[in-house]
């Protein structure tokens, strides 16, 4: 078991778009087995790689912090969008930092499964706004881009201001 420490707005990886993966190797088996312990160990429902400073497309997922019933994927991409649901949202990247963000009630995404085959499928609900909060992640994009320009500029500037302050002590 490996906790990886994960990186906080606003460190660069998190901003970066990360690069598609052309196969799964035990390289990435080992590396998704320390993604699915560091998600639980700081209790969240998903985390993209780039949170963890690997710029690689993976990112893990678990609504109900089932263990060993993790949703795991590779290159994924949203191929259709249903609907329209505004709910809070929150970030391990972003900590104690909750606001609504609106996003796509269904989704259908297209990835490669840790066998390194490829596959559609649909999610709604929660399952579908961690997929759209990840697949974000995995672009360069937080969930603070996705609350209206206004909005997003000055959490953007009250959040580099805490930085600001926290890494002066
Ligand atoms: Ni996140």
């Amino acid at each position: 078991m490996a906790v990886l420490p994960v990186l906080k707005f606003p460190h660069k990886a998190l901003q970066t778009k990360a690069a598609q993966v052309p196969q799964v190797t035990d390289v990435e088996r080992r590396f998704v087995k320390d993604m699915i312990d560091t998600m639980y160990a700081e209790g969240g429902v998903g985390l993209a790689a780039n949170q963890v400073g690997v710029l690689k497309q993976i990112f893990v997922a678990s609504p109900d912090q089932a263990r060993g019933k993790e949703f795991v994927y590779f290159n994924p991409r949203i191929v259709r969008k249903e609907g329209e649901v505004k709910e809070f949202e929150g970030c391990l990247s972003v900590p104690e930092l909750y606001e609504p963000v609106k996003r796509a009630k269904k989704v259908w995404i297209k990835a490669m499964t840790l066998s390194g085959e490829w596959m559609e499928t649909a999610a709604d609900g929660l399952l579908a706004r961690i997929f759209q909060h990840e697949i974000d992640h995995l672009n360069g994009f937080l969930f603070i881009d996705r609350l209206g320009l206004l909005k997003s500029k000055s959490v953007r500037r009250r959040l580099s201001r805490r930085h600001a302050a926290s890494s002066k002590k």
